[in-house]
């Protein structure tokens, strides 16, 4: 079972690459971004809750999260290849959370894969995404808030999973399918 957290910035190319690595793969894909975004669509209280967070570039509270994370990841069952995390985890205690749920099924992160991009091209990717497909945080002033909760609530994952021994850094800026590659190099290594 091959579980992977793709890690990187909002726009960094998480979804794309997920859905190459699902196509390759046969793996299971969470993104609890989606996961939300669906929630709102369909009105529940899960969705109106996550609405205020999303739409001013915040992150939802981690308990709340990590209960959903553990349902869908269930929902998979026993026999599967491996689960994609995109989106999840951003937090410190996300990421201890998703350990211990881990643990407890006799499962485990087998690589943390970073999409590295500078900031001025994650700026371009969304705004122009937002005009082509409307998503609702996908303008400056949301972005930028986004940005600032990456640098401070999400980065310090980076060493967190360095000193797991799972990180990988592949470069997110360029081809898709030179990313792809890379990505498939850390996928077939493990
Ligand atoms: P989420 O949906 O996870 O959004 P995000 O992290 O901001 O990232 P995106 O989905 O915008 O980007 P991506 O990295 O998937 O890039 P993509 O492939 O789409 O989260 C949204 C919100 O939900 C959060 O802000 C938070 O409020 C909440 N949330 C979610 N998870 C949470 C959690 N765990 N805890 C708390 N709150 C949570 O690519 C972006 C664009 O770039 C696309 O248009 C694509 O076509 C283009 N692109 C991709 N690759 C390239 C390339 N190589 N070159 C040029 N363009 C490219
Ligand atoms: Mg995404």
């Amino acid at each position: 079972m091959k579980n992977i957290v793709i890690f990187g910035a909002p726009g960094s190319g998480k979804g794309t690459q997920s859905d190459k690595m699902i196509e390759k793969y046969g793996l299971n894909h969470i993104s609890t971004g989606d996961v939300l975004r669906s929630e709102i669509k369909n009105g529940t209280e899960l969705g109106k809750t996550a609405k205020g967070y999303i739409d001013n570039g915040q992150l939802i509270p981690d308990d709340l999260m990590v209960s959903i994370l553990a349902s869908v990841y269930d929902s998979f069952g026993r026999e599967h290849k491996g689960v994609i995390f995109d989106g999840f985890p951003r937090t410190i205690p996300q990421a201890e959370a998703l350990k211990k749920m881990l643990d407890e099924r006799g499962d485990k992160v087998a690589a943390m894969i970073e999409l590295d991009v500078p900031e001025e091209e994650l700026m371009k990717r969304l705004i122009l995404r937002g005009q082509q497909s409307g998503r609702a945080d996908d303008n400056e002033e949301t972005i930028k808030k986004r940005l600032v909760v990456y640098r401070n609530q999400t980065l310090p994952l980076i060493e967190w999973y360095k000193n797991e021994g799972i990180h990988h850094h592949i470069n997110g800026l360029g081809e898709l399918d030179r990313i792809f590659g890379d990505i498939c190099a850390v996928i077939d290594g493990i």
